[in-house]
């Protein structure tokens, strides 16, 4: 039977393997036999492997292999053995969008010697939704470390699938993302009409991981890395000739050097999500499975949370983060100039009054300390300092306030990527976080990292986010990062690590050409399969010119997508980002944002095309209560959407938030039409999505 289901697959092999390569090949099947992974080596001892899914090529024939400073290991292989290891367990996250996670695959642990007798493991696990692989390297005699000068692992694509990337820029993730066949890729426009301020693209074939594809019959491929430490983030050289991807490591400050590990070591996970819709990708559990479990042994104090901030405000230009603009203002005009520097006293006590009348746990305040005059572009060391507020910033008073109302100041450690400056205050920091009562800290490496020639995406910032999430943890501090490399899954090991930005958020609608109507269609395929995204979702003010006439920036969603965002863009950290006068002017709308949870029990994607829309319902943890967000691109669209995933025999209070009649994201943003039904099992609602529009539905057990 399985000859038969993969007797194509297995032609293949025996073609392009001669006989006595054939025994050292091995084929390792997923427990459901979805996935075949076969791996060989060739007459000259060089490794090869391809990925067959549900009786087609994922991964055709591919390269694996290293080239190190001193030598390569990419041929004269000899296969030492080959064990396989069947794996099924059941994990409860801390946090996250269902409330088990089923971790079941086969493992394969391919050992080889080269003829020097250096000694390489590549170990596969083989999982009914994709594939992973890793390469690890012993200890042994005569082989301390490794300066790994580039990686050869390939992923041979079969056709020209359609393809969802961003360029594999060393600095940034902030881009808005190309879709066009690989033979089409191709970064030169980043470097011109794309341009943001950080960014470093010099390889116009290069792309990130991960990367989302879709085959001509409908198939769904994501090449992406999970747990990535202590490496180079993986991206990808794209081959638009023979269709092929090679992994493409970012360096270190010495740009020939790519990662130095000391022995033993294992590589992250390169890994392939398959699946035969666009639904499963973003149901697969893939990379969180292959990052380690949680290091933390008490996570009582671990706690997914919604948010307001001082943040909007500088965004669209009525706030400063810097206080001595004010101040400068004040000696130039010799008046006092109240309320331009956004963390004041005052202003961050009516953000306390709001989030503790509406409910929210955090209130985040940028600008709180000295350093902003000096922090953007400049390249500067030693910049902020991390304990000492701006003079009109009453640290004392406000923490009280804040305890007295139940609501948590949430620490900002802008650090201008000035690294080693923000590691040699990162414990006091933090301790001085432990002393207010702050157990939240917003992170950001805004700019060229210091040590200079290092990338936000190399091995030694990586190294940096590790430590971060290890510091923070010691001290019970929960971390969202800002401008750091894409995450891996790393927050299954360190859930306190509630979120990451990473990619292109919500704040380049503020100041910027802004983000297409399909960009929150893609993020979920691509950036946010690695990991949570604090996209700062929640703006009713979607108009710029509200803020100052001269102003063309938009928001390019209706509001109602906004507050579905809250359900299909998935993360425990969300931001309702706008400000509390543009929310108190539309209370009945910021009802959603108020009920609408950030933790669940249980998610099922209804529907889903990579950029064009998606349809999710999720349960509330520990509650009844369902919560369906819906969004589409730049297209309106209708859904019917029977109500299957609802408990029989229970009715429920649902609100629906539809776009306004004639609502449009560019021509008539702002109308919400809000109705209500009592519903159950098996009632289909009819779901009219505008363009750059959304659905949001609470469905409230009684
Ligand atoms: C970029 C971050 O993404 C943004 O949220 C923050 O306000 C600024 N840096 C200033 O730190
Ligand atoms: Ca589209």
């Amino acid at each position: 039977m399985l000859l038969n289901r993969f007797g194509l697959a297995i032609l293949t092999l025996a073609f392009t393997f001669s006989l006595s390569a054939q025994r050292t090949l091995r084929t390792l099947y997923s427990p459901g036999k979805q996935t075949m992974i076969a791996v060989g080596l060739n007459k000259s001892g060089e490794i090869f492997y391809q990925i067959i899914y549900r009786n087609r090529v994922a991964v055709d024939w591919s390269r694996l292999g290293f080239e190190t400073r001193s030598f390569d290991l990419r041929e004269g292989f000899k296969l030492l053995g080959a064990a396989e290891l069947p794996h099924d367990e059941t994990w409860k996250p801390v946090w996250g969008e269902v409330a088990q996670i089923r971790n079941r695959y086969n493992e394969l642990e391919y050992s080889l010697a080269d003829e020097a007798g250096r000694r390489m493991t590549i170990r596969f696990r083989a999982y009914d939704e994709g594939a992973g692989f890793r390469y690890e390297f012993p200890k042994q005699d005569g082989l301390s470390a490794m300066t790994v000068t580039d990686e050869l692992t390939e992923f041979q694509m079969t056709a020209d699938h359609t393809a969802w990337w961003i360029p594999g820029d060393y600095d940034s993730n902030e881009h808005v993302y190309t879709t066009c066949p690989i033979s089409k890729i191709d970064c030169t426009h980043y470097n011109k009409e794309y341009a943001i301020a950080t960014q470093h693209i010099v390889r116009m074939k290069n792309v990130q991981t991960p990367i989302a594809m879709r085959m001509a019959d409908g198939t769904h491929i994501a090449l992406a890395e999970a747990a990535l430490v202590d490496f180079g983030a993986l991206h990808l050289e794209t081959d638009v000739e023979k269709l092929k991807f090679k992994a493409f490591l970012i360096a270190s400050a010495d740009s020939t050097v790519k990662s130095v590990n000391t022995l033993p070591f294992h590589t992250p996970w390169r890994t392939v999500l398959l699946s035969p819709d666009a639904a499963g990708i973003l149901e697969s559990k893939l990379i969180l499975n292959l990052n380690e479990p949680c290091k933390i042994e008490d996570v009582s104090w671990i706690k997914p949370q919604k948010y307001v901030g001082v943040w909007w405000e500088m965004h669209v230009g009525l706030a400063t983060w810097d206080y001595e603009a004010t101040a400068d203002m004040m000696a130039a005009t010799g008046r006092e100039v109240k309320g331009k520097h956004g963390a004041n006293t005052e202003n961050v006590k009516r953000y306390i009054d709001f989030a503790a009348k509406y409910g929210f746990d955090g209130v985040l305040v940028e600008g709180w300390n000295t350093g902003w005059k000096d922090w953007f572009g400049k390249w500067k060391d030693e910049v902020f300092d991390f304990a000492r507020p701006y003079p009109d910033y009453d640290i004392d008073a406000l923490s009280r306030y804040a305890r007295e109302k139940g609501v948590r100041i949430i620490m900002h450690h802008e650090t201008s990527a000035a690294v080693p400056s923000y590691e040699r205050q990162m414990d006091a920091a933090y301790a001085y976080m432990n002393r207010y009562g702050m157990n939240s800290v917003k992170t950001g490496y805004v700019g060229k990292i210091i040590p200079r020639g290092e990338w936000h995406d190399g091995q030694w910032m990586a190294n940096h986010y590790w430590r971060v999430a290890e510091r923070t943890a010691q001290h019970r501090i929960m971390v969202d990062m800002h401008e750091p490399v894409r995450p891996s899954g790393l927050h299954r090991t360190w859930p306190n690590w509630l979120a990451c930005e990473a990619a292109r958020g919500q704040e380049f609608n503020a100041w910027s050409t802004g983000n297409p109507p399909e960009h929150e269609c893609i993020l979920p395929f691509t950036r946010i399969l690695g990991g949570p995204m604090d996209y700062t979702p929640g703006i009713f003010e979607v108009r710029m010119n509200a803020y100052d006439p001269n102003k063309k920036e938009v928001v390019h969603t209706t509001v109602a997508k906004q507050l579905a965002l809250y359900v299909t863009l998935y993360s425990p950290l969300q931001m309702a980002a706008d400000l509390p006068e543009n929310y108190e002017k539309r209370l009945d709308v910021f009802q959603f944002i108020r009920d609408v949870p950030v933790d669940w029990d249980d998610t099922r994607v209804l529907g889903a095309a990579i950029g064009d829309y998606i349809t999710v319902a999720r349960r509330q943890k520990g509650a009844q209560n369902w919560f369906l967000g819906s969004i589409t691109d730049e297209n309106p669209r209708d859904f019917s959407v029977r109500l299957d995933f609802l408990p029989a025999g229970k009715t429920y209070d649902a609100v629906i938030y539809a776009d306004g009649p004639d609502a449009h994201w560019k021509d008539n943003p702002y109308p919400v039409a809000i109705s209500r039904r009592t519903v159950q099992k098996g009632d289909v609602l009819e779901l009219r999505l505008a363009a750059g529009g959304g659905c949001a539905i609470s469905l409230m057990a009684p």
